[in-house]
């Protein structure tokens, strides 16, 4: 007979399902490797900024060492840039790391974790990682209900998980609707407010977070160098919080969990306010190439906040995996949302213009078949 090894919460994890790598689709659908676009994991279609390149390649002399634990230079840089002190600042191997490492800092098994229903699929592994109780919050119109939410929290709630845009659905909170959110949520709950995709938001929906984490001594600050900064293979990410939470965190969180080469990295992004500036101008001009060629289609999209749309492809619940099949025969891989319940929509990253144009062109043809 087999033995059932480890915990039964987490023998009930289904496993995250990534965007297929353009090498597997290739092999897959006997596909030329150069003539695939991936629009599948919302990441920067410019790639890595030449200015992290060159950090990457001076700090690559000293790999023969481990990296520095504590992230000085890096943290340096971020404490200035949101004016926090640095040791309310947590690094983390992709913020992916900084939410898991809150679940386990902040959550005994048994005790729940609140999250909304189409919110990031990691916050349910996170919670389910940590043997907590799911209370999953209906969304509206697609995104967080904030009221709901709050009313959601039980005596036994410690975490509450917020994504500002959300992914997959791309929604958006106003500032105000937070604040209020945490002006009322009970002080021994952590809110993990996840902003991976802020850099892409105009500006007047623009606001510092980190400030907020001065008044809220609850508030976790999640953010991430993968989406807007061009550094998703690196994984780096940051959390800002006061030192109640982030001492805390800093005993979880592996030693040496952000690598030399991405600090040295993110230390360039950071600074590098053209690159950033032209990957959300690209953003926003693929974005109004997406929405019109859905119009055109006659398509339901869910407005954007990120670098990706979700759009739906047809009313039936195999419409997805249809469409999505067709697209990938035809060399363009982007991201079913069937596990998030969303059977007959796609998520679409945004890519260059001519990546874009392959897209509208791919669907349409799938769409007539
Ligand atoms: C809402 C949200 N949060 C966090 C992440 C984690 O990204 P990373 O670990 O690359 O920082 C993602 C990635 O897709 C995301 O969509």
């Amino acid at each position: 007979m087999t033995k059932n090894y480890g915990p039964e919460y987490v023998r009930a994890i289904a496993p995250y399902q990534a965007g297929k790598p353009i090498a597997e689709v290739a092999r897959e659908f006997g596909l030329d490797e150069a003539s695939i676009v991936k629009l599948a994991s919302n990441e920067n279609p410019f790639g890595v900024p030449e200015s992290a390149v060159q950090a990457m390649t001076a700090a690559a002399t000293d790999l023969g060492r481990y990296p520095d634990a504590n992230g000085f230079e890096l943290k340096a840089a971020l404490s200035k840039r949101y004016d926090v002190p640095a040791d309310w600042i947590t690094l983390g191997n992709g913020s992916n790391d900084i939410l898991e490492i809150a679940a386990h800092a902040f959550v005994e098994r048994g005790q729940s974790i609140v999250y909304a229903q189409y919110s990031f699929a990691v916050y349910a592994l996170a919670t389910q990682g940590v043997g907590a109780r799911h209370i999953v919050v209906p969304a509206q119109a697609y995104g967080h209900d904030l009221p709901a939410m709050l009313a959601a929290i039980t005596d036994d709630t410690r975490l509450v998980f917020i994504a500002n845009p959300n992914n997959p659905t791309g929604t958006f909170i106003p500032a105000a609707e937070i604040q209020a959110f945490l002006d009322k949520v009970p002080a021994n709950v952590v809110v993990v407010l996840d902003e991976a995709y802020n850099e892409f938001l105009a500006e007047e929906n623009q606001f510092e977070s980190a400030e907020w984490v001065k008044k809220y001594p609850n508030l976790l600050v999640s953010r991430t160098f993968s989406k807007a900064y061009g550094l998703a293979g690196l994984r780096v990410g940051f959390g800002i919080a006061q030192p109640a939470l982030t001492d805390l965190m800093n005993r979880i969180r592996q030693p040496f969990n952000v690598n030399s080469m991405a600090q040295a990295a993110a230390i360039a992004a950071l600074n590098d306010k053209d690159f950033l500036k032209r990957s959300a101008a690209n953003n926003a001009a693929g974005y109004q190439q997406f929405i019109e060629a859905f119009k055109q289609l006659g398509l339901e999209y869910v407005p954007s906040y990120g670098n990706f749309v979700l759009v739906k492809v047809g009313d039936d619940p195999a419409a997805g995996s249809r469409v999505n099949l067709s697209l990938l025969k035809q060399g363009v891989i982007v991201r079913p949302v069937g596990n998030y319940g969303l059977p007959e929509w796609l998520r679409i990253s945004i890519g260059l213009p001519q990546e874009n144009a392959v897209l509208i062109a791919a669907l349409t043809k799938a769409l007539a078949e």
